[in-house]
């Protein structure tokens, strides 16, 4: 039976249980087949959407508009600076007032916080699309896009290698959930968040998968069925950038380190890339890379979390 979403904000993919993760995939699937057929699905017809940006986005603005559209719906770009949130007025108010006009609210931002406060305060469901602690809506796509090529989750080990950072903190979440090992190989002091590992360990036990840190990337990728990695400085850090870059350097995905992958490895990365930093054009144009199959997946699983929740 389907589960009722209807209403639900998402901060973090701590906020879904696996069932409504399992939902939002499915719902992908047929949104994905759907599209392909040329087969209108206009679910949201005369909703709309609003989505604050306190930072720039590719992907995140373009899937969520596009996808708004394609449902029926539409969509508003606010960039944070236009809004009076600029001037000072506070995220409450804000949230009160746009709950008035719209039907939804999609919210990249820097702090974490904003997006608890703006969930708080707000009448209509809040999406993270992206904070400097989570990036859920990634996390989703990418489930989805292992699914895809691999045809389960379940028992597959992802290795995630580089900064411990939002991305990585919605892949321990979604992993440990759905029932994939995740294995990530961090520098000393760029591990993610230990409650994040915490609760996912919790989580990983129960779906019967297994969740570990280690500072050793060539262990992370032994046998792997994903290799992952993201920026070495993630959006609002660009000032540590060169410190970053001397750190993270052992951590680089490169021809050598996938070697120890499986041969059939799909090499994942939620761009944008930082090409030859942590990854090499050699891995992200080889034929195991799936960058802008998953870049395309956000476009589908965001419209199905929008078709649930809106
Ligand atoms: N992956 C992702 O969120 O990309 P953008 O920053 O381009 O939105
Ligand atoms: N970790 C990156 C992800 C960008 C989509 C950042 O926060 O900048």
């Amino acid at each position: 039976m389907a589960v009722q979403m209807k209403g639900k904000s998402l901060a973090t993919l701590n906020d879904l249980t696996r069932e409504e993760i399992e939902q939002i995939l499915k719902t992908s699937e047929l949104l994905k087949l759907q599209l392909i057929r040329g087969q209108e699905h206009p679910v949201l017809k005369g909703k709309t959407l609003a989505m604050i940006f306190e930072k720039p986005s590719t992907r995140t603005r373009v899937s969520f508009e596009v996808g708004m559209w394609q449902l029926g719906g539409y969509a508003l770009y606010l960039s944070s600076t236009d809004l009076q949130l600029g001037r000072g007025e506070t995220i409450g108010d804000t949230a009160r007032t746009l709950s008035r006009y719209v039907n939804g609210i999609m919210a990249r931002v820097f702090a974490h916080q904003t997006i608890l406060d703006l969930i708080e305060h707000s009448k209509v469901p809040v999406i993270n699309g992206l904070s400097d602690f989570s990036h859920p809506c990634q996390g989703l796509a990418d489930l989805f896009t292992v699914y895809e090529k691999k045809g389960r989750l379940e028992g597959l080990k992802l290795a995630y290698v580089g900064d411990g950072n939002n991305v990585a903190h919605s892949l321990i979440e979604g992993c440990s959930k759905v029932g994939m090992n995740i294995i990530l190989a961090c520098p000393k002091g760029y591990e993610p968040d230990s409650k994040v590992v915490s609760l996912g360990k919790k989580e990983a036990k129960k779906s019967g998968s297994e969740v570990k840190v280690t500072n050793d990337p060539k262990e992370a990728v032994k046998g792997a069925d994903v290799i992952y990695t993201d920026v070495w400085a993630s959006m609002g850090k660009e000032k540590e950038h060169s410190e970053r870059v001397k750190i993270l350097k052992p951590y680089q995905v490169n021809s050598r380190l996938v070697k120890g992958a499986k041969e059939d490895y799909i090499f994942m990365h939620c761009l944008p890339a930082h090409r030859g930093e942590e990854v090499t054009d050699e891995v992200a144009d080889s034929k195991n890379s799936v960058i802008f199959d998953q870049a395309e997946n956000r476009l589908h699983t965001q419209k199905a979390l929008m078709a649930l929740v809106m």
